[in-house]
């Protein structure tokens, strides 16, 4: 039975201060439900509206790529840096402690190896399983121009509707076929399909020119993927340019996990989404955490 003792009338209810109705800072994400606002507060830090998500799904189509054949090894000391992980349901079973507290970015979509048609995928995750895995949002492959295109589009109308029953957020990922130019025409082409059939934010490709173009025209934030391993100077001026021209922060795996010194570097990639550092400076933090992690391995 509810206590009905020595029960008090409120006394202060702020009659001079006007109730708050703060809008949600993150682009084009507004007019969605707490929830759905939640999640996407959870990966995009709220004080800047942006973030650094390591990547680490590859296996999904690649197998035990470099730097991922251990997981539960390289992996788990990144995922303090990061803003939120991206992987897959098997390797978040198998490999992630369930203590981590860093949002999931849940890789559901697949269905193809590098043996084979690149864009040949389907949903591969129940919206049940991802909320029992407690996702913070789901990610699907969208292959604009690609054999499958109609297919994958499919898949990202699928999901979002799903997540939109279940106020988890979707990340669609334009993946971009050997055969298509990753530049801005394009780029600008794939992402606003992406964003207009829903998904809440977008994983794309940085490109040289246009790309403040290609992030006007998204009207959800976007993050970019590093792509293939660069120089360090490289993968961080990428950064760099991305975030001023636009982009909400990084989805980055092998530019971050391939490095000689991954925890130094997602910390100097850190420092330029965060505190948007120049790529020199940050290139110098880089060095210098790398080379006290060594001295500190051989100690
Ligand atoms: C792409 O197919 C997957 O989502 C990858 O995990 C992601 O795009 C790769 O990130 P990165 O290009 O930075 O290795």
């Amino acid at each position: 039975m509810a206590d009905t003792h020595d029960l008090q009338d409120g006394k202060n209810f702020y009659l001079d201060v006007p109730q708050t109705c703060a809008a949600f800072s993150l682009k084009g994400s507004n007019a969605l439900d707490w929830g759905m606002k939640n999640r996407l507060a959870r990966i995009f830090n709220p004080q800047d509206g942006r973030t650094v998500m390591l990547a680490v799904d590859h296996g999904y189509f690649q197998g035990p790529t470099t730097g991922l054949e251990r997981i539960d090894i390289t992996i788990a000391p990144l995922v303090p840096y990061a803003d939120a992980l991206m992987i897959t349901r098997g390797a978040l079973r198998s490999s992630i402690p369930p203590e981590m507290a860093k949002p999931v970015v849940l890789r559901s979509s697949g269905g193809q190896s590098i043996l084979k048609e690149l864009s040949n995928e389907r949903v591969a995750v129940d919206i049940e399983d991802a909320v029992r895995l407690n996702a913070s949002a789901l990610a699907v492959q969208v292959y604009i121009g690609g054999v499958h295109e109609h297919e994958s589009i499919g898949n990202l109308v699928e999901i979002v509707n799903g997540g939109n029953r279940h106020g988890i957020p979707t990340m669609a990922v334009t993946g971009v076929g050997k055969e298509l130019v990753r530049d801005a025409k394009y780029l600008g082409l794939a992402t606003r399909i992406c964003a207009e059939l829903g998904a809440h934010f977008v994983k794309t490709y940085y490109c040289e020119s246009g790309f403040a173009r290609v992030a006007a025209g998204c009207p959800v934030p976007l993050v970019i993927a590093g792509g293939k391993k660069l120089p360090e100077p490289e993968a961080l001026a990428m950064a760099y340019r991305a975030v001023n021209e636009g982009a909400s922060g990084v989805d980055m795996g092998r530019n971050i996990f391939q490095c000689e010194a991954p925890q130094a570097m997602i910390q100097a990639v850190r420092a330029v989404v965060h505190e948007n550092e120049t790529p020199e400076k940050a290139h110098d933090l880089y060095l210098s955490l790398k080379s006290i992690q060594e001295k500190s391995q051989y100690a």
